[in-house]
């Protein structure tokens, strides 16, 4: 093996320190799905001010065992973006406060992007990524997911309520922001329009948006018939469970938002 010395030495360090980034990229996603999973946020917020780590271990009834654990959760949380720290004491303590990131993870906050995330990081979810190498030598199968599960993500969920309802209440939060922007500021788009088909609307929070600025629209949710079972409706809103692949409603408008594709 040569020996690496001086300018040569400390590239390929580089090289090799860049390496170990990716390989260990998933604590960065993993701690955060643990904050989520603690109720981290919530708990700092509800404290009303900067929390130390003993008023934390406390809060969350960590086991005194665990405490210092927990103090390097939240270096590496700190340290990722997700929380703040402000020094009080003069011994250098610090304690955590929120910032605009980890306020997105406020149960109470109407963009909540938690649900999300705990759904896209579900073992079920994450578990088909294991297999992408091999997929490439699959001509079968057309998503890692259905090469591992057996079926596309879309029904499979049907058949996981949990992970049912964390997905399309993640979508929900975040087609909120989206469909508020669309309706606010870019009303012309939908001039002339009298109905539209919302084909993939999940539980209807872009139709639904729509129709309550546009009176006059017949707004149309479609989407697989676990997604939009039990979904309150209105006056100018209706709900219409189906596969795209088979028909979808006829409207002067179709919207698909956010649908990544993939084949029955
Ligand atoms: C990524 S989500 C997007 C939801 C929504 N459009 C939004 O932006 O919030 C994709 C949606 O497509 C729906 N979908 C997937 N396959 C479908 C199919 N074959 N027919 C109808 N809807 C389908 C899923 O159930 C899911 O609600």
């Amino acid at each position: 093996m040569d020996m690496v010395n001086g300018e040569m030495g400390s590239q390929q360090l580089l090289a090799q320190a860049h390496i170990w980034n990716h390989i260990f990229n998933f604590i960065n996603s993993m701690c955060l799905k643990c904050a989520i999973q603690l109720g981290i946020p919530d708990t700092i917020h509800h404290h009303g001010q900067p929390m130390t780590l003993d008023a934390l271990v406390s809060a969350l009834q960590i086991h005194p065992s665990r405490a210092h654990c927990l103090d390097r959760l939240m270096r590496i949380l700190v340290h990722s973006g997700f929380f703040e720290q402000k020094k009080l004491a003069p011994d250098g303590r610090g304690a955590y406060v929120l910032n605009r990131v980890s306020k997105l993870l406020l149960t109470d906050n109407p963009s909540n992007v938690a649900p999300f995330a705990l759904s896209m990081l579900d073992p079920i979810v994450i578990n088909p990524w294991h297999g992408l190498s091999a997929w490439f030598h699959n001509h079968v199968d057309p998503t890692p997911f259905e090469m591992v599960q057996g079926m596309s993500i879309w029904r499979y969920v049907g058949q996981e309520p949990g992970l049912n309802r964390l997905f399309n209440d993640g979508m929900a939060r975040d087609a909120r922001l989206v469909a508020s922007m669309v309706v606010n500021e870019h009303k012309g788009i939908f001039e002339g329009i009298t109905s539209l088909v919302d084909v993939g609307g999940g539980t209807g929070t872009t139709a639904k948006a729509i129709a309550n600025s546009f009176p006059h629209m017949e707004c149309t949710i479609f989407d697989l018939p676990h997604v939009v079972a039990n979904l309150e409706v209105s006056e100018n809103v209706r709900c219409v469970p189906g596969d795209m692949f088979e028909s979808i409603p006829p409207a002067d408008a179709i919207i698909l938002k956010l649908y990544a594709v993939d084949t029955p």
